[in-house]
């Protein structure tokens, strides 16, 4: 900014103010309104122009500068608040049981004749963080604390201010003298994330999940180290309040708070009666991974402030409230020991065996820990209590140890020298996390076992009916090496355990048709490493066969769509590997084919030409990976995420976010139906 800094101080003020009402402005549409009107440069320059003034004018700095968010000095010890009204708790429901009794409870106090049907309650996410309270006089934010238990907390205002999505003046007019504005300091998924990756990036310590990662960052004496960690807020209350009215509803004064410029839950409804309670905590249950904080349940809050007075409070809880809990996704347990699986590609897997706990809606009795350089980080052993956790889909993951419970005992978790299935030389190098057994396919049976289970998979061969347990039975005897199964008769089978000669014949059939292929999925069941379903597919659309993509150079393989020098190393070396090149020939002896409804075979069309399409929700006439596939063939690029740069949405059933971003940014949506009526011509059986 090079325009001088103005001559006397009233001109200075008045800019200094205008700045003010501007960046405000700006933070308040990039954090409370989440819609950002300018570009972030432009921000840091107004930024430097206050900061300007107020250097040359050192009597314009006030509490309420936007500059002055991180300038207050450590602290050297907290001090106590103690809480003009108690800050309260909640009871807690874990069932639609729990939830009927206080719908019944509600009815009964209030004497509602017909019930609680038409009660209006504000159902809002429960966020996970730290319950914070804020006080602003004037509209000046002029002071944090932290709940502490219910009467007395600590003074967190240095830290509290940091917060970027907190107002230091409060927006507008109308406000009450004295607001206290209660709510949670949460850390963003995303956020908590990127600040555990950059700790483990720098050897520091990382958070064990979002919440206390919030209650850490507040807890801060240098409010520096608080203004580095990404924490928001959103208020959910008000306490004590003087010198002003505020609405008779929860709802409207929540609506109040945020037009004052203070955060709120976007994900907040108010609905009537229990079932429509039920149905928010079900859809809100179904986008909790989706939302970008945590949360542990819903609260339910009568929303008329003449019912909640009425209605009172038993000790530290209010009458007029509840929590509805989602199951845990969280809990603690004993690992009982360390078990090591082999992967197809020989990778060691160490899984803690889990004493069995239910967590995040099942029961866990195995969780992985990765590879050993994961596991040595962060120290898993044998004997040890530990966090599991399960969100969602995610399979289950060891969190860490809790350092109070760990025996006294116990002892480091070694990588094993040798391989636990096949006794081969374990070797880890040091570009890799991973170890891996040096037995190879022939040797180790557990690499073998893998491999034929690859190779029939769905997205491989796909030869259905022959199931892990199947070929458990034959890789120690029947079947070496992939070509084998071609070689199988119905009368081998029906040998076999839980084998009828029905269903031996139905393997063998299958079996039978899975010999002729594609190109894509006999390259992707070979399992070569770092070739995955959509480099196969490549490789098949580029190269057209197999005999091109085994005579090819690096230099031929790197004219490929996604394949680098690392990719091309490993197809070269496979097939560079007598053994290796030795069971491809082997198959090809066994009737394998792939020519005649080669990918490479289909018709080139162009309906996708420059277009990046996004598939979501569930396919009924194929699946997802076929439909890119086609994509692909047809001139257009396949993306995971929608943006303003896709050009179309196909949504299957159950189509969820994606579906719902796509309408926001208006990108064109079609049901599958659209979607085959447009590749019709080019569909194959
Ligand atoms: S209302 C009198 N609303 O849950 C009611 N609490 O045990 C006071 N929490 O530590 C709480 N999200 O920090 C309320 N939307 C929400 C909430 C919420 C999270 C926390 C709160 C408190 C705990 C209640």
């Amino acid at each position: 900014m090079n325009t001088p800094v103005p001559d006397n101080i009233e001109a200075a003020r008045a800019e200094a103010e205008e700045l003010h009402e501007a960046i405000n402005g700006h933070n308040h549409r990039y954090y409370v309104l989440d819609e950002p009107s300018i570009p972030d440069a432009e921000y840091d320059r107004l930024m430097q122009r206050l900061l300007a003034l107020e250097q040359a004018y050192p009597e314009l700095v006030s509490a309420e500068s936007p500059t002055q968010r991180v300038g207050a000095k450590p602290i050297s010890q907290f001090a106590e608040v103690r809480h003009e009204l108690p800050m309260l708790s909640l009871d807690n429901a874990f069932s639609d049981e729990d939830m009927e009794k206080f719908f019944g409870r509600l009815a009964d106090r209030l004497e509602l004749e017909a019930g609680s049907e038409g009660l209006s309650i504000s159902a809002e996410p429960k966020m996970d963080g730290a319950a914070v309270s804020i006080t602003y006089e004037e509209g000046r934010l002029i002071r944090a604390a932290t709940r502490g238990d219910g009467t007395v907390g600590e003074d967190i205002t240095h830290n509290v201010r940091t917060i970027q999505s907190v107002p230091l003046k409060l927006r507008g007019t109308g406000y009450p003298r004295i607001l206290e504005i209660r709510g949670e300091v949460f850390m963003p998924k995303a956020g908590f994330h990127a600040f555990n990756e950059n700790a483990e990036a720098r050897g520091e310590k990382t958070f064990v999940n979002p919440r206390n990662a919030a209650a850490g960052s507040l807890r801060q004496l240098d409010p520096k180290l608080t203004a580095a960690r990404p924490l928001d807020m959103y208020g959910y209350a008000v306490g004590h309040v003087e010198g002003g009215v505020l609405p008779d509803s929860h709802s409207e004064i929540m609506e109040k708070i945020r037009e004052w410029g203070f955060p709120v839950n976007p994900d907040a409804r108010t609905v009537a009666g229990i079932e429509n309670c039920r149905q928010y905590f079900v859809d809100l249950g179904e986008r909790r991974d989706a939302l970008p904080y945590e949360i542990d349940g819903v609260v339910y809050k009568v929303d008329k402030l003449a019912l909640q007075i009425e209605l009172g409070q038993v000790s530290r809880a209010p009458r007029w409230a509840i929590a509805r809990k989602y199951p845990a996704q969280e809990e603690l347990t004993v690992v009982e020991g360390i078990d090591w699986q082999v992967g197809r590609t020989g990778a060691l897997t160490p899984v803690a065996r889990l004493e069995p706990v239910f967590v995040g809606g099942v029961t866990v009795s195995n969780a992985t820990l990765h590879n050993i350089e994961e596991l040595q980080r962060k120290d898993i052993r044998a004997g040890d209590t530990v966090i599991v956790r399960r969100a969602g889909d995610v399979i289950p993951e060891v969190v860490s140890f809790v350092p109070e419970r760990r025996p006294s005992d116990s002892n480091r978790t070694e990588l094993p020298t040798e391989c636990p299935v096949c006794a081969s030389p374990v070797r880890k190098t040091d570009d890799e996390a991973v170890a891996r057994c040096t037995g190879g396919p022939v040797i180790c049976r557990a690499q073998r076992v893998e491999a034929l289970k690859h190779f029939v998979s769905r997205k491989a061969l796909d030869i259905e009916g022959l199931g892990s347990k199947l070929i458990e039975q034959l890789a120690d005897d029947l079947v070496h090496k992939p070509g084998d199964i071609f070689r199988l008769d119905a009368e081998q089978l029906a040998g076999l355990d839980r084998m009828g000669k029905k269903s031996a014949e139905n393997v063998i059939s299958s079996i039978e048709k899975s010999k002729s292929t594609t190109l894509g999925r006999f390259l992707f069941g070979l399992g070569i490493r770092e070739v995955g379903e959509t480099t196969a597919q490549n490789l098949a659309a580029h190269f057209g066969g197999l005999d091109p993509i085994r005579n090819a150079t690096e230099q031929d393989l790197l004219a490929v769509e996604d394949v680098g020098e690392v990719v091309a190393g490993r197809i070269i070396g496979f097939f560079a590997d007598p053994e290796l090149s030795g069971v491809v020939d082997d198959l090809l002896a066994a009737g394998v084919e792939f020519e005649a409804n080669d990918a490479n075979q289909l018709p080139v069309g162009e309906v996708f030409a420059g277009k990046t399409v996004v598939l979501t929700g569930t396919l009924s006439q194929m699946t997802r990976s076929e439909a890119g596939a086609l994509v692909k063939r047809l001139g257009g690029k396949v993306s995971g995420s929608v943006s303003a740069k896709t050009s179309l949405l196909v949504a299957g059933d159950k189509a969820g976010s994606k579906l719902q971003k796509a309408q926001n940014l208006g990108v064109a949506v079609w049901s599958e139906q659209d979607f085959i009526d447009a590749v019709g011509d080019f569909l194959t059986t």
